[in-house]
């Protein structure tokens, strides 16, 4: 019983501390697209708007799945329904029909609709968390450090599942 209750422990901190690195990943994508354009964002409440572009632009999370269980019509197709679906998230969140001049990384975009959270019954839960956690870690680290630069071009993506560098070298000044 008692080594039970200890296993049980143990997965819980295991899933806990992976779900705390998956986010501090996360931000440092966040992070990398910021420190990669040129813009300065000049009142806090830009900083809302930063990390909303930086999801859209270059999420942290690319595409989610969906397997529906009854044929579904989608625009001109129909899916069959037991399909296995990649939704590509990233595509959505350039689609010229829906964001003026997608390819453009632009913080003072209003609407900006982007799915980076994917979206309906799966939306994901940590949506809230998350955006208060990168407005936090992103508008601290910027004005503290205003002259963040990255020290090399190329990017090494993190063994995670998700789009996420695995180290970012940045000077500080
Ligand atoms: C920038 C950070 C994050 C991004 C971009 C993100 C994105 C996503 C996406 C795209 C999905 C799939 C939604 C779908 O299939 O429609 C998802 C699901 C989920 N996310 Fe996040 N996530 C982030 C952070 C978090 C955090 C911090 C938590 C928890 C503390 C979390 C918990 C979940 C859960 C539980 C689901 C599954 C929801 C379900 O299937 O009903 N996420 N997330």
């Amino acid at each position: 019983m008692v080594s039970l209750i200890a296993q049980d422990l143990e997965r819980v901190w295991e899933e806990a501390r992976s779900l705390a690195e998956s986010q501090l990943e996360e931000v440092g994508q966040l992070v990398r697209q910021f420190v990669l354009q040129p813009v300065t964002p000049v009142a806090t409440c830009q900083f809302e708007n930063a990390v909303e572009e930086c999801l859209r632009f270059d999420g942290p999370i690319p595409l989610t799945q969906r397997i529906p269980h009854e044929d579904v019509v989608f625009g001109e197709k129909t899916i069959p329904k037991d399909t296995s679906v990649l939704v590509l998230l990233a595509a959505a969140n350039r689609d010229p029909d829906h964001f003026p001049d997608p390819d453009r990384f632009d913080i003072t975009r209003d609407p900006n609709p982007h799915i980076a959270f994917g979206g309906g019954a799966h939306l994901c839960l940590g949506t809230h968390l998350a955006r208060m956690e990168s407005r936090i870690a992103i508008g601290h680290l910027v004005e503290r450090f205003p002259k963040l630069q990255l020290e090399s071009e190329t990017v090494e993506w993190g063994a995670s599942l998700f789009r996420v560098p695995g180290a970012l070298p940045i000077a500080l000044a």
